[in-house]
């Protein structure tokens, strides 16, 4: 039995509002929420290494780096790095995931 107990963030603020801790605000909620849900990891994809907002945010609330797809994409006339992040939610891989819980849903 497979159980996929991760789930990807993904968090955007309106350009007039960028640096006043929001983005930080819903990515805590966020976090705070999944774990609740029962969900043990939770990673970002971050694309081009210019996004520096972004990897400072997820870096600030725990998460680590992971690793660096070089140009996996073509944007702007240029190539864009992927930069992968992840953190544990909960108890993460403390302990086997909660059956009842909607991130631990057996699959096949
Ligand atoms: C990334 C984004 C969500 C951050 O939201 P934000 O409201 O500007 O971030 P906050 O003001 O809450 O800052 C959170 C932390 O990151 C740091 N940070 C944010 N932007 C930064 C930057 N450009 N350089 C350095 N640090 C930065 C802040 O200092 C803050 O740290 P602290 O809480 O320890 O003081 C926002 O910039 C955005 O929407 N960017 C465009 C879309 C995007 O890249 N989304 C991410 C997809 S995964």
């Amino acid at each position: 039995m497979l159980c996929w107990a991760a789930v990807e963030d993904s968090v955007y603020v309106e350009a007039g509002e960028i640096g006043r801790g929001l983005g930080r605000a819903l990515l805590e909620k966020v976090i705070a929420r999944c774990g609740e849900l029962g969900y043990r990891q939770m990673v970002a994809v971050i694309g081009g290494r210019e996004t520096l907002g972004s990897i400072r945010l997820h870096e600030r609330l725990g998460f680590a780096h992971m690793g660096v797809l070089p140009a996996v994409g073509f944007k702007f006339g240029r190539w864009i790095d992927i930069i992968m992040m992840q953190r544990e939610l909960g108890p993460g891989a403390d302990t086997p995931p909660d059956a009842a819980a909607p991130g631990a849903a057996p699959t096949g």
